[in-house]
């Protein structure tokens, strides 16, 4: 077990580039089991969920090799059909897999995800969409066994519009007989990402971020190359992390727009935000403002962000109104911030932050990723030390993370906690 020691007072400045987004990556490794040829995936982020599909892969049966920052796929003939649940569980995204091995292979079996740290986490629109295609459905043993010869097109209404369901259906889709249409899809650009490669290996998909998708199942797809878009969730935490520190940064290897309601918030808050080709810079030119902030699926204000965005508002001139609509436990970092000092009151979904003068460190524990960012966020303006355990969930997402703080002037250190 490791920590991070924080001292908090260091003004960020500088420029820092973003990695490959975790949350495309991981889908595109699921998508690279369905090609006949070996697939190449670059601008991979060193992160442990990546190591963690890498393993899913390995036990599927396939080759895999990463070296900077570059995977290579190779499918084989005969794989192992399942994830199991020794991976599932420590990874939820894991079960992406299930809609490219039932599709290309007729059958999969995939340890049902259990609890979840932020909340809630169904499968149930992934199984529903599966159903509809004609898969033959069963849970047995804490595990959903699928199971079709073909699965056929099929007109499909998500009742929200859920990332993994989307990227599962899409997967399942593209191999599918005839014609699919997603109704209510998810507009992520991960989910855009996600197509874009699907098209290279041959599929022929169309609407990507928009809220329908329509896919012409082909026969056979073929292994392509493709460099995963930049994390937009990384980047906006180095924003905040410019912006909390009333500092200046730079982040680079992003498409700005794919920030553009998070960009709106920090202006609306008082942060200038300049936007470059592959970039976004901020700095505050004077008091940070109360707002109101609400989370929603794509284009809306990302989950992903709104512990981070809190802690900009722990120290804001005036109160801010914070919804979270899409997991029912993401404010667990409330009770940390606040052992920092900070003035939130959380009541269901919705939380009231009062600016505060000040935060002061002291020890804190990361529940999840997004929170012990937010934390490592808070250590960094908090008065003295700020001791953040549990930083494993911060290393499963997040590239490089204190070197990169380092680099802009943080002073962050990583050391055994006892
Ligand atoms: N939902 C259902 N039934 C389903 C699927 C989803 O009820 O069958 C509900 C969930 O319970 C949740 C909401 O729909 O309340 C959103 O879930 P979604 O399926 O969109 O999320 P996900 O695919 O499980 C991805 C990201 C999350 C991110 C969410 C929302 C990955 C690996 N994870 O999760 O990322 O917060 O979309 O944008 O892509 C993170 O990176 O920290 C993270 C949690």
């Amino acid at each position: 077990m490791e920590k991070f020691v924080v001292e908090g007072g260091s003004r960020l400045e500088g420029t820092v580039k973003a990695s490959g987004a975790k949350n495309s990556c991981l889908k595109l490794m699921a998508a690279a089991v369905m090609g006949d040829g070996p697939s190449t995936i670059g601008n991979v982020p060193d992160i442990a969920d990546v190591r963690t599909m890498i393993e899913v892969l390995r036990y599927i049966g396939l080759e895999v090799s990463l070296a900077e920052g570059e995977l290579t796929i190779k499918p084989v003939e005969s794989p192992v059909l399942e994830a199991p649940y020794e991976l599932v569980q420590r990874m939820r995204a894991s079960v992406v897999v299930l809609g490219a091995l039932l599709a290309r292979f007729g059958k999969a079996r995939v340890a049902m995800p259990g609890g979840c740290n932020i909340g809630t986490r169904q499968i149930d629109l992934h199984l529903r969409g599966l159903e509809q295609m004609g898969a033959k459905l069963g849970i047995s043993h804490g595990y959903v066994e699928a199971e079709a010869p073909r699965l056929t097109g099929a007109h499909i209404y998500l009742d929200f519009a859920s990332m993994g369901a989307t990227e599962n259906l899409l997967m399942a889709a593209a191999l599918a007989e005839g014609r699919t249409v997603l109704d209510n899809a998810a507009k992520e650009p991960e989910v855009a990402d996600l197509v874009g490669f699907l098209s290279k290996m041959g599929a022929r998909i169309e609407g990507a971020g928009t809220s329908t998708i329509v896919v012409e199942g082909v026969g056979s797809l073929k292994g392509a190359e493709h460099a995963v878009i930049g994390d937009r969730i990384e980047a906006g935490t180095f924003l905040l992390a410019g912006a909390v520190t009333r500092g200046e940064v730079n982040v680079t290897g992003i498409v700005p727009g794919h920030l553009e309601m998070v960009v709106e918030k920090m202006r609306e808050a008082g942060c200038d935000v300049e936007e470059g080709e592959d970039s976004l810079s901020v700095s505050v030119p004077g008091t940070v403002k109360g707002i109101e902030i609400s989370t929603l699926p794509y284009p809306g204000f990302p989950t992903d962000l709104q512990p981070q965005m809190q802690v900009l508002l722990t120290t804001a001139d005036g109160t801010s109104f914070v919804t979270e609509n899409i997991f029912d436990n993401r404010f667990m970092v409330v009770d940390e911030l606040n052992r920092l000092g900070a003035d939130i009151k959380t009541k269901d979904h919705h939380a009231v932050v009062r600016g505060v003068e000040k935060l002061s460190g002291a020890p804190v524990t990361a529940t999840d990723l997004r929170a012990g960012a937010a934390l490592v966020l808070a250590g960094l303006i908090a008065e003295g030390v700020t001791e953040v355990y549990r930083i494993e969930h911060i290393d499963r997402g997040y590239d490089r993370f204190a070197e990169k703080l380092t680099s802009l002037g943080a002073d962050i250190r990583r050391v055994e906690a006892s």
